[in-house]
């Protein structure tokens, strides 16, 4: 099974963003199946595949927060601030050591956020209220 199964209720109708999700989804999974491999390589594989999760993050973050910003969503929920915190980890990654745990360690961590996030009632909130909003009607 994998870390984070897609789910038909994540879509949006808004197809650019559903991208977005799609991938960081898949990349936080294959990250997950790196982090738990012992198998040559692997540290080579999860150095690109973080590098591409890490890039896909920050456009998506761009994007969430400028769609946030024009549906008027409410920024008391810290979305946004979310959003920065969870950048700001991601890039303390390339430390060796912070606090005794090691990148691999802290990556993991950082998943389990990613998926907390993702699957927070406010960005569940958000898509539902898009997916409501860009619902094709009937002519
Ligand atoms: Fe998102
Ligand atoms: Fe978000």
């Amino acid at each position: 099974m994998a870390f984070i199964e897609w789910k038909e209720q994540y879509e949006t109708g808004l197809l650019g963003y559903d991208a977005q999700h799609k991938t960081l989804v898949r990349l936080a999974n294959r990250i997950h199946e790196c982090l738990d491999s012992q198998a040559p390589g692997s540290d080579l594989e999860l150095s690109s595949v973080f590098g591409a999760f890490l890039e896909m993050t920050r456009t998506h973050v761009r994007t969430e927060d400028e769609l946030m910003a024009w549906h008027h969503h409410d920024p008391a929920f810290g979305h946004e601030e979310a959003h920065q915190n969870f950048i700001a980890g991601l890039e303390a990654i390339s430390e060796p050591s912070v606090e005794g745990l090691s990148q691999r360690q802290r990556l993991g961590e950082i998943l389990v956020k990613f998926k907390l996030h993702f699957e927070t009632e406010d960005e569940q909130a958000f898509l539902s209220m898009l997916r409501h909003r860009n619902f094709p009607v009937a002519k």
